[in-house]
């Protein structure tokens, strides 16, 4: 049986074993995911010891991202770029770390916009902790020309800009409301407007009309942000679907077949999220 599973630290409140296994299922995979607290110091011992404990690989969440990162082979240049692993797996009995969190953005807006365009004009990206970096990353790769960048921490938002010069540039937080005209994409990866924290507070007037906004908070699918966004009319994306669709490549990898995002999956883990809230 193949086996894997997502390492985190704390781990309690992953929702990646309910989605794989749901494809697990789906497909009629004989194969087993579950989620593994490991603390900081375990980390070493538990990439060391997964071929004996007969792991495929593992989905990495908080705190290890970047420790996975330095610790196992990565081959693609996004990764590279990120400086943070999502994924493993084994290639010739070597550890592989990749990171479809950039990805799993892209399809997710893609698929919830089908009429956002990278050459449509500006993203605006909210936030610049680890998901701002794959969203920047990815919107680049597909062929941004501008992404602005307005992080509360001024400094943080610098550092991300750097990393992606010439073509992001940072934005005062206390002025991300003028700088989201002619922006033809809005993203939220700050962890505001999340249940439990407070409200993302942003004027959406200069705003065009025809701009996609995406939320990549999911608790609640419907945020502050999106329902003001759709009342005046603009696409808007939930971010449950970069959680669903950040897993498929792992599953891929250690299981076989490519795993589609439906909407039973979608309701199953809304259904998860409602009960645990
Ligand atoms: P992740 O890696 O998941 O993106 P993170 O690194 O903790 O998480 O980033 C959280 C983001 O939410 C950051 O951009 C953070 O801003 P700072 O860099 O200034 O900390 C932003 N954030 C969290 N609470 C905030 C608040 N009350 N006001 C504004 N931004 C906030």
């Amino acid at each position: 049986m193949k086996r894997a599973c997502v390492i985190g630290w704390p781990i309690k409140h992953s929702r990646s074993p309910l989605i794989h296994t749901y494809w697990l299922k789906q497909h009629g995979i004989d194969g087993h995911y579950d989620k593994r607290a490991v603390p900081p110091e375990g980390l070493e011992d538990f990439l060391g010891s997964m071929a004996d404990d007969d792991l495929v690989g593992c989905n990495v969440t908080v705190p290890h991202k970047e420790a996975v990162f330095e610790a196992v082979r990565v081959e693609d240049e996004f990764t590279e770029r990120l400086g943070a692993v999502n994924t493993v797996y084994f290639k010739d009995g070597t550890l592989i770390g990749t990171n479809t969190d950039g990805i799993g953005f892209l399809q997710n807006l893609t698929n919830g916009s089908p009429d956002w365009s990278a050459t449509a004009g500006p993203a605006m990206v909210l936030g610049a902790g680890g998901a701002a970096r794959a969203v920047v990353a990815m919107l680049l790769s597909s062929g941004v020309a501008e992404i602005r960048v307005a992080n509360r921490t001024r400094e943080r938002a610098e550092i991300l800009a750097d990393m992606f010069t010439p073509h992001a540039v940072t934005v005062p937080w206390d002025r991300r409301d003028a700088a989201l005209e002619d922006c033809a994409l809005l993203v939220n990866t700050t962890s505001l407007g999340m249940t439990g924290s407070p409200p993302l507070d942003i004027a959406l007037d200069c705003l065009p009309a025809a701009a996609t906004v995406n939320d990549i908070v999911y608790a609640p699918l419907m945020t502050d942000l999106l329902s003001r966004a759709a009342a005046r009319g603009n696409p808007v994306v939930d971010g449950l679907g970069m959680l669903l669709h950040q897993a498929a490549p792992g599953f891929a990898r250690w299981f076989g077949p490519t795993p589609k995002v439906t909407q039973e999956l979608r309701d199953l883990v809304v259904r998860d999220l409602e009960a645990t809230r």
